[in-house]
């Protein structure tokens, strides 16, 4: 079985809950120093999987389970970059691996490209990783030409693997930052976490259907009918999806479009290949649909936009109302999106040391016949609420991921 290690994102719960939704047959073997998950799949992972994961900061795959040390690192290079024909680039990204070590494993790996007959450099040192942007404008992450080697101590072993993809920062920034239409007057979602939930999607069409794998590039339709200025349209589009998006309000779906109508012009998306509807609609109204959406994936309404911290009062008054819109919310989404799974947010306030969530809303969704659902190996906080919860720290209002199944 093929193994990897993946360094998570900020949020490592999520991050795991995502792998678990994506990698077929995922078994999370340990997480070191709280950001590396080192896990085995059942089958190789593409190498574009790390354009679809949000979670996902790099991700390595083992390249041998000897019993290794860090003495054996420079042959393992040199091995590495058998098919390398110029001059060769190589990397170390230690974890718990004390720097005198690999101090002494980049210069011994020096020597032995040069007997070797291959002229080298390196990138990155002890102290420091090597930049990924670095990386892959060296063409290290391809392995045309060079290698970053992937090292763990762990608390048995010495997990050795290459690193085979890195999430391209600028292009996570192009699309948040230089789009024509930002509102952050009702919050911005991270393109990264729109790419979750939409992973999430995924994986509950497939385990509806029993796919256990998930087939590669199937292409779904996703209704997002709190869309805002389209940041969940707009990763689907980028990912070849199909999508319906919609919002009470007309600025918002004047945004939305704008936004698409940017990234089809910059990424040359057509129509023809990937269809978008963008309209006015109030998601508490029947949707009147041609044919219904694979599944919701949305981020309703987080109440108003918070400049300091609220009072116990205010967050009272905005669960109040956020219950009984996200009520009336499920209760038209049963009715007329019948059997269609919803990868939804619901916010929460944290106040001193309590996090105040949504109560009211798990008995209205199993009332209505939905089940809230995690991947087998996602972390799970409360076994009678599953979600998990994104909070950044500078953030008053968190997000309350939920996955509902009809
Ligand atoms: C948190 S924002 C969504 C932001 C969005 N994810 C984005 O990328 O910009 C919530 C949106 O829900 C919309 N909304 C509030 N009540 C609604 C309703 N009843 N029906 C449809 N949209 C609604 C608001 O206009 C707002 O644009």
């Amino acid at each position: 079985m093929p193994q990897y290690a993946a360094v998570l994102g900020h949020q490592p719960h999520i991050s795991i809950a995502e792998l678990a939704a994506v990698v077929p047959g995922f078994t999370l073997e340990s997480i070191e120093q709280t950001v590396v998950a080192l896990f085995s799949a059942d089958e190789e992972l593409d190498d574009d999987c790390i354009d679809r994961l949000g979670g996902t900061v790099l991700l390595a795959r083992r390249i041998t389970e000897a019993d290794v040390s860090m003495s054996d690192i420079p042959q393992l290079l040199v091995n590495e970059c058998g098919k390398v024909r110029k001059k060769v680039t190589f990397s170390l990204r230690c974890y718990d691996v004390p720097s005198k070590l690999i101090k002494t494993a980049y210069i011994k790996g020096k020597e032995a490209f040069k007997s070797a007959g291959k002229p080298c450099r390196y990138v990155g040192n002890e102290k420091k990783h090597a930049a990924v942007a670095l990386l892959h404008d060296s063409d290290v992450i391809s392995g045309k030409k060079g290698v970053e080697l992937f090292i763990v101590q762990t608390a048995s072993q010495l997990w050795v693997g290459r690193t085979i993809g890195a999430q391209d920062i600028d292009r996570y920034t192009w699309r948040d930052m230089d789009k024509p239409v930002r509102d952050t007057t009702v919050g911005l979602l991270p393109p990264k976490l729109a790419q979750v939930m939409l992973n999430f999607g995924a994986w509950m069409v497939e385990s509806e259907r029993d796919n256990k794998k998930r087939k590669k590039h199937i292409v779904y339709t996703v209704l997002d009918p709190f869309c805002g200025t389209g940041v969940i349209p707009l990763e689907c589009l980028l990912q070849g999806w199909h999508v319906l998006a919609s919002d009470v309000s007309q600025k918002a779906v004047n945004g939305t479009k704008k936004n698409l109508d940017w990234v089809r012009k910059e990424m040359k998306i057509l129509k023809k290949d990937v269809s978008d509807d963008v309209s006015k609609h109030d998601a508490l109204k029947p949707f009147k649909l041609k044919s219904l959406p694979d599944m919701v994936v949305t981020e309703t309404t987080l109440g108003p936009a918070l400049t300091k911290k609220p009072t116990k009062t205010d967050v009272k008054k905005y669960l109040k109302d956020s219950e009984a819109l996200e009520a009336a919310f499920l209760h038209n989404a049963a009715a007329s999106l019948p059997g269609v799974p919803i990868v939804c947010m619901w916010p929460f306030w944290r106040l001193g040391g309590d996090v105040i969530r949504h109560e009211k809303i798990w008995s209205v969704a199993k009332e209505l016949g939905y089940r809230a659902v995690l991947p087998a190996g996602a972390p799970v906080e409360d076994p009678e609420k599953l979600s998990l919860l994104y909070q950044r720290k500078d953030q008053f209002v968190g997000r309350e991921i939920v996955l509902l199944l009809p």
